[in-house]
């Protein structure tokens, strides 16, 4: 299965996509997740990452569309994979659309995970993530079992840098504005599947299920 989760920042699209993982075994391919990962590791791709991401702003098109063609040119991509917070602009769907072609291969669902923007803040800034495992909590809406602390592996939760308010701000404006093209984008093709994403985790995942499974 070929999957595309789509939604603004803090929509759930890595909750869910972590599920659909557990779930289906899909691998789940997160730009966001290998922009951080780069960051970490010191690469020349973390640096340039980071003065994007720091001020809320997308990462060049260039760069982005680069490391998502090696992805899924891995071999644990054949029989399916799931992009999260990829494509971000019609430039990286394009792009996406030629990858597909030249591997032979098309999109299956396009799922946009829906959630009011007034309701976005308050998931982004009460979000905490463990630094070892990646697991993401909510402080109010999917807490540990004690507070600040892993479930897995007993880690001190931390808050992620691009969730400050300032940034959050930014990060929302700059995505509401990519959003529609690409969501007529996908319309257009057919493709597109809307799921509400303002409900319960577990109850947003059934839907995602239900999709899958018919
Ligand atoms: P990225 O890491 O992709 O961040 P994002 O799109 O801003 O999305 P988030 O990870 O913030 O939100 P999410 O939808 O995954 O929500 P989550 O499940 O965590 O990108 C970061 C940066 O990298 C970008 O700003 C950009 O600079 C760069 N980048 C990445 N991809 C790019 C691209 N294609 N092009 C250019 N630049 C790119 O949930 C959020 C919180 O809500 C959590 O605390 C969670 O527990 C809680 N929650 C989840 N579901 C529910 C629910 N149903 N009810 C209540 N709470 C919930
Ligand atoms: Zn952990």
């Amino acid at each position: 299965m070929n999957l595309i989760l789509m939604g603004l920042p803090g929509a759930g699209k890595g909750t869910q996509a972590e599920k659909i993982n557990r779930k289906y075994n899909i691998p789940h391919i997160s730009t966001g997740d290998m922009f951080r990962l780069a960051i970490k590791e010191g690469t020349d791709l973390g640096m340039k990452a980071k003065e994007y991401m720091d001020q809320g702003d997308l990462v060049p098109d260039e760069v982005t569309i680069g490391i998502v063609k090696e992805r899924l040119s891995k071999a644990d991509c054949v029989n399916g994979f799931l992009l999260d917070g990829f494509p971000r602009t019609i430039a990286q769907a394009e792009a996406l659309q030629q990858l597909l072609t030249d591997l032979n291969r098309s999109i299956d669902y396009v799922l946009h995970v829906d959630v009011p923007e007034e309701k976005l803040v308050e998931r982004l800034t009460g979000r905490r993530i463990c630094p070892t495992c990646g697991t993401t909590y909510h402080v109010v809406y999917n807490p540990p079992k004690q507070e600040g602390v892993c479930d897995n592996d007993g880690s001190k939760l931390i808050q992620r840098d691009d969730d400050q308010p300032e940034t959050v701000k930014k990060r929302l404006s700059v995505n509401i504005e990519q959003t529609q093209p690409l969501l007529d984008f996908y319309q257009d093709k057919g493709y597109l599947l809307k799921v509400d994403g303002d409900r319960d985790i577990e109850v947003v995942f059934q839907d995602i299920q239900t999709i899958l499974e018919k």
